[in-house]
């Protein structure tokens, strides 16, 4: 029998695998443990005789049974070998790993699966989370699946115009916040108990459980632990998740290192880049967050515990990068390699960038990008100025001229 529980990472209390809790008493963050000793004979091929999605790993997912799984086939994503977008980052050997392919376009769906999964096991009568968009997109579409109410709360200014409709369509309340994603987190935290519904934000382990498979898809396809895994960092989750991943393989021998991990944020949102670099002992929050990448468009990621664990721990790195460098990626990503990423998303692809050009990163290791989330999500004018389509009249001979000396650009 699989033995799980749940964990304080601070004071190590331990709590049961059924109790609803997220935060230690004594106030630290909480972990979902598994027995791995007991895992000590799975190698890759036994994973490898089944599907490739999220649940492909089920030793290393938190469930003694595989009954009542909400899954929309979450995960096996793509990983791509770019040879063109490694040129222009000086770079030999860079993988993308593309989570944008997940069912509603983000990483999101991985932890939202396992998270819903064990929604239904605790037996909820609602689930909730705040959310930049994204979270509010996969939690709504999973909440659909599996039949349970879902309310979601987001910042109403900067929210990505595909997530909230995603949120709509998939059949959620959408609450429209007049402030910022912090501010709305700390909102619905405050109320989820007393109004009885269940917190789907990655303070909840169970989600962060989904989303560490994401490491053992990177080593599935690479045949190999990558020297670098680079992420964008907004609420702290998914690089903490990533790292548990890297972690729990090597501790079963089914890897026989780890990678540094690289977090990337924003220059306008990047209380956590600022904790590595300056070497304080505890985050300051940024009030005012701004960026044009609005999934990570966070002031106070709540994760960062685990998230400095994760970098200290990996031997890893932290960058911070403008939005112009963000743009940027994002064109190279798409126009180089066809591969089409929210601003979020092609941030590991900018801190890569300048991590190799400050000779932070060994541009001659393995390197993978994780690009958390797809192009459609935010169809924002401003990320093609420069970029704009002509406009012509139904004329035959103007359209000829303006192919013609298209062509020759
Ligand atoms: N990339 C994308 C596309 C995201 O949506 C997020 C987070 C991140 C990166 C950062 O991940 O928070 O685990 O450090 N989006 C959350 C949301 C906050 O509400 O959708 P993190």
């Amino acid at each position: 029998m699989k033995k799980v529980w749940q964990e304080c990472i601070e004071c190590h209390s331990v709590y049961g695998a059924d109790v609803v809790k997220y935060k230690c008493d004594c106030g630290g963050l909480l972990e979902v443990r598994i027995d791995l000793e007991s895992l000590d004979s799975i190698s890759w091929d036994d994973f490898r005789s089944r599907k490739f999605n999220v649940w492909r790993y089920f030793e290393l997912l938190p469930f003694e049974d595989n009954e009542r799984i909400v899954s929309l086939d979450e995960g096996g994503t793509p990983l791509y070998k770019c040879e063109r977008l490694g040129k222009w980052l000086g770079a030999k050997d860079v993988y993308i790993k593309y989570e944008g392919a997940n069912p509603t376009g983000s990483f999101k769906d991985r932890g939202m699966s396992v998270g819903i999964t064990k929604a239904l096991k605790i037996g909820v009568k609602g689930v909730a989370c705040a959310s930049t968009g994204n979270t509010a997109a996969s939690l709504a579409a999973y909440s659909a699946k599996a039949g349970i109410p879902c309310i979601v709360l987001v910042p109403r200014q900067t929210v990505a115009l595909g997530k909230l409709f995603q949120a709509i369509l998939y059949g959620a309340k959408v609450v429209r916040l007049d402030g910022t994603f912090d501010e709305a987190l700390s909102l619905v935290w405050k109320i989820v108990d007393e109004v009885g519904v269940y917190l789907l934000n990655s303070i909840n382990p169970w989600r962060l459980e989904g989303q560490k498979t994401v490491a053992f898809e990177i080593v599935d396809q690479l045949g190999k632990v990558p020297r670098y895994v680079v992420l964008p960092v907004g609420n702290c989750g998914n690089i903490s998740a990533v790292w548990k991943g890297f972690k729990e393989m090597k501790a079963i021998d089914l890897t026989e290192s780890a990678p540094l991990m690289v977090g990337i944020q924003a220059e306008g949102a990047s209380p956590f880049v600022d904790l590595v670099k300056e070497g304080h002992d505890t985050l300051r929050p940024i009030e005012a967050p701004n960026t044009i990448a609005s999934a990570i468009r966070i002031g106070k990621p709540i994760n960062w515990k685990k998230a400095l664990f994760a970098v200290k721990e990996s031997n890893g790195l932290v960058a911070k990068v403008s939005d112009a460098e963000i743009i940027e990626a994002q064109r190279m990503l798409a126009s180089l390699e066809g591969i089409g990423v929210e601003p979020a998303a092609a941030a590991s692809v900018a801190g890569t960038k300048k991590l190799i050009e400050n000779g932070e990163i060994d541009a001659s290791e393995t390197i993978v990008c994780i690009c958390t989330g797809n192009i459609l999500k935010d169809p924002n004018p401003e990320l093609i100025k420069g970029l704009e389509p002509l406009d012509v009249t139904p004329n035959m001979e103007l359209i000829r001229n303006v192919f013609t000396s298209l062509l020759k650009q």
